[in-house]
């Protein structure tokens, strides 16, 4: 299937934040996944809980979604957004260098990297994301967690810092 630039009527452009609107708006996501899924042991529910308070709290993630580490590649998981890829080789496109690296992806401009190895354009309208690992208690690769935005440049160490602290509660 070919990506469209259409989107859909639940769907709408990136809004960005300032940095200050940004500590807050992780600082409720952290604070209403905690009263929501302390007691949760169900990985599904963290998960749809997560991309639900990331798209209700952060305008700029037009696309928030798992990725689930399968062994061999990376199959898609829950997620809200456009038709995202099924599956992803490891080491391929963005996600698959965090899984490979084990480390954050940040990219200010998707449209910059070489299309098809080291970003995969599922929607065109997304133009910039950051891709964090999540491992579990051992330091093993469960997926990664993937936002897109439909504007450049519209995630820093900030979404970093608080990504990589939310996806501590999956593993
Ligand atoms: N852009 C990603 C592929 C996943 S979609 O954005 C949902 C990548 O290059 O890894």
């Amino acid at each position: 299937m070919s990506a469209s630039a259409h989107m859909p009527y639940f769907i709408k452009p990136s809004q960005p934040l300032s940095a200050q609107e940004k500590v807050l708006a992780y600082q409720q996501i952290l604070s209403e996944f905690k009263i929501l899924c302390t007691a949760e042991d169900s990985t599904t529910v963290k998960m749809v809980t997560i991309n639900s308070l990331i798209k209700t709290h952060l305008p700029y993630a037009y696309w928030v979604g798992f990725y689930i580490w399968t062994g061999t590649l990376l199959e898609v998981g829950p997620y809200q957004g456009t038709l995202g890829c099924i599956y992803i080789e490891q080491g391929r496109g963005v996600c698959g260098k965090a899984a490979a690296t084990k480390k954050t992806q940040l990219v200010a401009d998707c449209h910059a990297l070489a299309q098809g190895t080291d970003h995969i354009a599922c929607d065109p309208n997304s133009q910039s994301e950051i891709v964090v690992p999540v491992l579990d208690e051992h330091g093993g690769l469960l997926g990664v967690l993937d936002l897109d935005s439909s504007l450049k440049e519209s995630f820093d160490h900030i979404d970093q810092r608080y990504l990589e602290e939310l996806v501590t509660f999956i593993g």
